[in-house]
């Protein structure tokens, strides 16, 4: 089975956690468009949903779901997002589709994050995977030179402008074993808007597809 059918089959397992009538908050990236579609194949009659990302408002709308501002929508029950990596602890590296910034609001505004991933994505250190910073863009190259000093290779993902008009540095070479610690530390460097650990904000299930099915972790 290819990564791609394991991301198809840990989306359709995330609709048990979708309740009918509810405003859901929706990630962003290959694995969640198969949720989107999974939700319109099966006709779930959700009342909207948050999008983290322009892509996903798009497949959504195409699908005719109401996309809701969070402003107006509250506190979400579930946000159903994919990850990058993950470790064991459910804590992620996310932002490879460059959506991190409004990936985090949605899971900070939501009581339950279900993560989907194939199971390529589970690691026991995260760090392999280039860890995303969005940066405002007059910062870059100071943000550049902090992140350097904790240890990281930054490198400046050209061409790419968030959503949010933003920039972003991948750090690399990272073998990242304090994911809250390293967190905080990021976070507190002038210039960043959001970095792709998912520490604080873990997620609340993890959804693999595998060759034998969907694994759900914890
Ligand atoms: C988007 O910015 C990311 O956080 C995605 O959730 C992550 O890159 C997973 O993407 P795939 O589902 O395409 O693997």
């Amino acid at each position: 089975m290819n990564a791609d059918q394991k991301k198809r089959i840990a989306a359709e397992a995330a609709l048990a956690y979708i309740d009918d009538n509810t405003i859901i908050g929706v990630g962003t990236g290959s694995t969640v468009n198969h949720f989107i579609d999974a939700l319109a194949a099966r006709n779930v009659r959700i009342r909207g949903a948050v999008s983290s990302s322009e892509a996903s408002t798009e497949r959504l709308k195409k699908h005719r779901f109401d996309v809701i501002d969070l402003n107006a929508a509250g506190d979400l029950d579930v946000y159903v997002d994919g990850a990058d990596e993950s470790d064991p602890q459910l804590r992620l590296i996310k932002g490879g589709g460059a959506a991190l910034t409004r990936e985090k609001i949605v899971a900070a505004a939501s009581r339950r994050f279900v993560c989907i991933a194939d199971d390529s994505k589970l690691v026991d250190v995260l760090g392999k995977f280039p860890l995303p910073v969005e940066v405002i863009p007059m910062a870059r190259s100071y943000v550049a030179r902090q992140l350097a000093k904790l240890g990281g290779e930054p490198v400046w993902r050209e061409n790419v402008i968030t959503d949010n008009g933003n920039q972003i540095l991948d750090v690399h070479d990272l073998s990242i074993t304090d994911p809250v610690g390293l967190e905080t530390r990021i976070n507190q460097i002038a210039g960043v808007v959001t970095v792709g650990l998912f520490a604080h904000r873990p997620a609340d299930v993890l959804i693999l597809g595998t060759d034998a099915g969907a694994k759900v972790l914890p």
